[in-house]
C-alpha cells in the first residue's frame, strides 16, 4: 500500500505530492514549522492526510519545545498548524485531539506527555487507515457492477493515511469482485486527478481513464457512469459538502442524468457546529496556480484571477454520505447526527 506519511525518529516523512507522478520522493519535516509548510504548499494534501500530518506536527513540536516555556510554545505550535489551510475540518480535528490529550495529562511529567503525544499521533494515523477500510466496506455495496465510477480530485491513499475514502470505496468494490473501471477528472488547477488519482489506481491495476473536468457532463449523459464517488473536506450539519472545486458541477450533472452521487468521508469530516455550507470558509489559493501550469505560463501577464480551492455542493444533490459507521441519507440533519453520536 502507498505510504503517504510516517513518523520517524528524525521527524515526519511524507511523499512529496507536488512532484508526483514522475518523481516518487519522500521529504523529511524536521520540526513543526516544516510540517506546517508542507501542508500549506501541498506537499501533503487531502483532508484526512492533513489531519494526521497536523497531529504528527503537534507531537514533533512538543518534542522540541522547551521545558521552561512549554505551555506557551505548545499553544504556538497548534496555532501555526491551524493557520495553514482553512477549509478541511480534519486539520482542526487532528490538532484538537492532541490538545485534549495534553489537557487530560495536565500536571504530568513533560517526558511522559511527550511520549503520549507521539503515541497519539501514531494512533491517529493507524485509525485513519482502519476507518477507510470500513468506509470502503459500506460503500462497495453501492457501486453498480459492470459500470464506470466517476471521481473528482484525489480522495485516495494519498489524501489519507492510506487506502483512501472515495478510492477506498472503489478499491473495496474491486476487492469484492465487482467489474468496474474508473473515470478520473483531471481536476484543474492542481491536477490531483491526473497526477495523483491515476497514479494510485494504476499502481493497483484498476482500469482508469483520464478525462478533463469539462468532459464529465458528456460522460454522465452517456449512460456509462454507474455512480459518482468523491471525498469531502467538510460536511455541514445539513449535509452540504465542501470538496475540491468542480465537485458541485459534477453533482448537478449527476442529478440531471439520474446518476447517484456519493460522498465518502470519515466522521471527523462532519462538522455539526457548521449548520450549512454557507458557514464553510473556502480557501483562495495563489493566482499563479491558474495562470501557469508547472512553470509554463498559460495566460497573459496581468490577468485577473479567482482561484477558490473548494466549492460547496448543496445536500439536495447528494444521494448518500458513506462513513465508517454506515451511510447517511436525507434528511441529513438527522442521519448525520445519529452517525456522529454513534446511534
Ligand atoms: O486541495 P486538496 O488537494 O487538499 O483537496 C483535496 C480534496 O478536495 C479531497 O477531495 C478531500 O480532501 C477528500 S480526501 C479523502
Amino acid at each position: 500500500m502507498i505510504e503517504t506519511l510516517r513518523w520517524t525518529d528524525k521527524g515526519v516523512e511524507m511523499i512529496d505530492q507536488t512532484r508526483l507522478p514522475h518523481v516518487e520522493e519522500f521529504v523529511l519535516c524536521r520540526d513543526y514549522k516544516e510540517v506546517a509548510d508542507a501542508i500549506q504548499t501541498m506537499i501533503i494534501r487531502g483532508a484526512p492526510a492533513i489531519g494526521v500530518a497536523a497531529a504528527m506536527g503537534v507531537a514533533l513540536g512538543a518534542q522540541q519545545a522547551s521545558d521552561a516555556n512549554f505551555e506557551a510554545e505548545f499553544e504556538e505550535i497548534c496555532a501555526t498548524l491551524a493557520a495553514t489551510r482553512p477549509t478541511a475540518v480534519n486539520l482542526f480535528w487532528g490538532i484538537d485531539r492532541m490538545k485534549k490529550l495534553r489537557a487530560s495529562l495536565a500536571g504530568e511529567q513533560l517526558g511522559l506527555l511527550r511520549e503520549k503525544l507521539i503515541a497519539e499521533a501514531k494512533l491517529v494515523h493507524d485509525e485513519d487507515i482502519a476507518i477507510n477500510r470500513r468506509i470502503g466496506a459500506h460503500g462497495a455495496a453501492l457501486v453498480p457492477d459492470g459500470k464506470t465510477v466517476l471521481t473528482h480530485c484525489n480522495a485516495g491513499a494519498l489524501a489519507t493515511a492510506g487506502y483512501g475514502t472515495a478510492l477506498g470505496v472503489i478499491r473495496a468494490a474491486v476487492e469484492a469482485g465487482k467489474k468496474i473501471d474508473v473515470f478520473a477528472d483531471e481536476t484543474r488547477p492542481f491536477l490531483q486527478g491526473s497526477r495523483l488519482t491515476v497514479w494510485e489506481l494504476q499502481k493497483d491495476g484498476i482500469e482508469t481513464t483520464l478525462i478533463t473536468d469539462n468532459m464529465a457532463g458528456h460522460f454522465l449523459h452517456s449512460g456509462r457512469i454507474g455512480c459518482v464517488v468523491v471525498g469531502a473536506d467538510r460536511i455541514a450539519a445539513n449535509g452540504d459538502v465542501a470538496n475540491k472545486i468542480g465537485t458541485y458541477s459534477v453533482a448537478v450533472l449527476a442529478k440531471e442524468n439520474n446518476v447517484p452521487f456519493y460522498v465518502a468521508a470519515p466522521l471527523s469530516t462532519i462538522d455539526l457546529k457548521t449548520l450549512t455550507g454557507a458557514g464553510i470558509k473556502i480557501e483562495e489559493r495563489a493566482a499563479s496556480e491558474v495562470t501557469a501550469m508547472f512553470g509554463h505560463k498559460v495566460a497573459p501577464d496581468g490577468t485577473r484571477v479567482q482561484n477558490p480551492a473548494f466549492d460547496v455542493t448543496p445536500h439536495r444533490y447528494v444521494t448518500g454520505i458513506i462513513t465508517e459507521r454506515g451511510v447517511a441519507t436525507a434528511p441529513f440533519e438527522e442521519s448525520l447526527r445519529k452517525l456522529v453520536e454513534g446511534k
